[in-house]
């Protein structure tokens, strides 16, 4: 949640600064401003609305210096208007802070500094830090930071530049993430790595009350208590054209394509097939560690937690280990029974969000092993983690999750059969197959998406609707959760989930010819299990088309039955059933985007959200 950037160099800055927010502009869109330093002077322009609004402000009435920083907002403490637009500044003017995240003590802080005088303008939080790092100012920025962060509480990442000690700009991070770049006299700071790609692939991880002084001759790192720590860069295998679009409309329609590759990437080197083998020797377990689960618990949130759920069943049915699932936001808060030999999971795409970071906190504090199921390398979650499986599904800018999720739930079937391998569940000939199928599955997505003019089609006839309904049952039911999210997310149409033997406790009521119905219906013909309970499906399916629902239905080629009881239908490849979820989620997130954008709606920046939420 919010963006900020900033550069110190020899170039004009606010272009850099300006491009550095546009590839931010997915973490908060309500308002954006830029300070600039020219020759002592601080200059500031702000206003609320989309980055757009500020490039055509600047393009009025233009600004240049020679360093700077920028913002793009999520708003939580204040309206989204101008005043309350970042950067803010102290009472004289000369000092400017970019903030993500929350500062929880700031009203008795405001109190405390009204007191001695300081004069506040805005309604936000983050005037507190400016006013702080002013009371503190004796010449020397980093020194007046570091007794600013001794103060706040809360979780929070900022950036602060001074008319006063120029050329510098000072950065730090607790709980929000925030990340350096350093290259050939020029010094980048951003909230995440797509914006500092296009300068370098060297990136600085800021570890709590760490601070950085990033300057043209480099980066000084200094601990809270003003020691001088060694900067270790790490190199990231992003490639700059990867954020970028790439020809789509959207990045979220970019991101749907890039599956089948995506998925391919995050098995690469994982499993040999002739010897059944899963390597994850890249997450740090020893087989004796794995061996020593007993029970696994898996904490996300969003459509992490939709991932969580289908993974749940992947390694109850493979493994035959037992597993909770909790919203990350919900675990901390409920008093949770922890057992020993337990294994937490985290999945999170972003690896900052503040509600998987603080329950992971939680979970290791209490000296339990995690395992961090992420796609950002370096993030918090990776830090704070025993051991990482990378989903490898490179950067993803649209704020509805579609690839990560993907390959999430790759990464939950590896690690099922790996368990299942591990305790001697599965046999060679079970891992063989459920590999084999693996190994195909990139096709079978190809296939889907070259079929995505069908589901346009459905969108066309169903964009006007209001409520939606998406059933289904066992493993494909998380993919009914996650087919509700995108369609909600993105259109705002309202729509709901539902385990699809649930319907006549209750939802049968909201049927009427208005109300289209998607079933997931595809199954496993080669499993028992899968096929029973595709007929239960079938049995709903003809529950709400005689009462006159509008049944769109993904079922596999060629069922007749379900064709015939389905006003819409799209087809898909069998295949092992805990892959189909994969299968599914993609002509639903398709039908999300395209209702979207039949209605209008802005589909990489869905009103209110973020697609990194580092706000409790
Ligand atoms: C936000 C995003 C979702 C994402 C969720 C969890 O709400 O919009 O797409 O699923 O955060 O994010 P994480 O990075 O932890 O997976």
């Amino acid at each position: 949640m919010c963006g900020i950037f900033a550069y110190v160099g020899p170039r004009d800055p606010v272009p850099i600064i300006m491009a550095g927010l546009k590839s931010l502009e997915y973490r908060g869109y309500d308002s954006a401003g830029i300070a600039i330093v020219q020759d002592k002077n601080l200059q500031i322009r702000r206003c609320s609305g989309k980055l757009k609004n500020l490039e055509d402000m600047i393009e009025r009435a233009p600004i240049t210096g020679q360093f700077g920083l920028g913002h793009t907002r999520w708003a939580t403490h204040g309206r989204p208007t101008e005043e309350n637009a970042h950067p803010h500044r102290d009472c004289k003017g000369r000092i400017v802070v970019a903030h993500n995240g929350i500062v929880e003590n700031y009203i008795a802080l405001k109190k405390k500094l009204i007191d001695e005088g300081h004069q506040f303008t805005t309604e936000t939080d983050t005037e507190v830090i400016a006013h702080l790092i002013e009371k503190h100012f004796a010449g020397n920025l980093e020194t007046a930071v570091m007794k600013t962060i001794a103060e706040l509480k809360g979780l929070y990442a900022f950036i602060a530049i001074s008319a006063d000690d120029p050329q510098k700009v000072v950065a730090v991070r607790e709980g929000a993430p925030l990340v350096v770049g350093s290259v050939d006299g020029e010094g980048f700071v951003a909230s995440d790595i797509p914006a500092m790609l296009p300068y370098t692939r060297s990136i600085l991880f800021l570890d709590d009350h760490e601070i950085a002084v990033v300057a043209r001759d480099g980066v000084r790192l200094l601990a809270a208590s003003g020691a001088a720590r060694e900067p270790h860069f790490q190199q990231i295998t992003w490639d700059p054209v990867m954020a970028e679009k790439g020809g789509y409309k959207h990045f979220m329609l970019k991101e749907i394509y890039e599956q089948p590759t995506a998925l391919s990437n995050t098995v690469l080197g994982r499993f040999s097939l002739d010897a059944n083998v899963i390597h994850l020797e890249d997450v740090a377990f020893t087989d004796e560690q794995w061996k020593s689960f007993k029970r696994i618990c898996i904490l996300a949130c969003g459509t992490s937690w939709h991932a969580a759920l289908a993974g749940r069943q992947m390694i109850q049915s493979f493994a035959r280990l037992p597993v909770e699932v909790d919203y990350a936001s919900e675990y901390r808060y409920r008093n949770p029974v922890m057992e020993p030999d337990t294994l937490f999971i985290v999945i999170t795409q972003s690896g900052e969000t503040a509600d998987t970071v603080a329950a992971q906190k939680m979970v290791r504090d209490r000296g339990f092993k995690v395992l961090s199921i992420t796609n950002v390398v370096g993030s918090m979650s990776t830090r704070l983690a025993d051991a990482v499986l990378y989903t490898r599904a490179g950067p993803e800018i649209g704020v509805a999750s579609t690839k990560a999720f993907t390959t999430q739930l790759v990464c939950l079937y590896l690690l099922a059969i790996h368990l299942g391998k591990l305790n001697g569940r599965l046999s060679g000939e079970e891992i063989r197959r459920a590999l084999t199928e693996l190994m195909e599955l990139p096709h079978k997505m190809e296939a889907i998406l070259e079929h995505a003019k069908e589901i346009e089609d459905i969108a066309k006839a169903l964009f006007r609707a209001e409520d939606f309904l998406f059933l289904a049952r066992g493993v494909h039911f998380p993919i009914a959760l996650e087919g509700a999210l995108k369609l909600k997310e993105l259109s705002y149409i309202h729509a709901e989930g539902y385990p699809a033997g649930e319907m006549k406790h209750g939802p049968n009521a909201l049927i009427d010819e208005n109300l289209p119905v998607v079933f997931l219906a595809a199954y496993d013909p080669a499993s028992a299990d899968s096929r029973q309970c595709y007929e239960k499906v079938l049995n709903n399916v003809r529950e709400v088309k005689s009462r006159d629902g509008i049944i769109v239905s993904l079922g596999n080629e060629g069922d007749a039955d379900l064709m015939e009881n389905s006003d819409h239908y799209f087809s898909i490849a069998p295949t092992n059933e805990f892959l189909l979820p994969i299968l599914e989620v993609i002509p639903l997130q398709l039908l999300a985007y395209h209702v979207a954008v039949r209605r209008g709606c802005d589909i990489d920046q869905p009103r209110n959200l973020a697609k990194s939420v580092t706000v409790e």
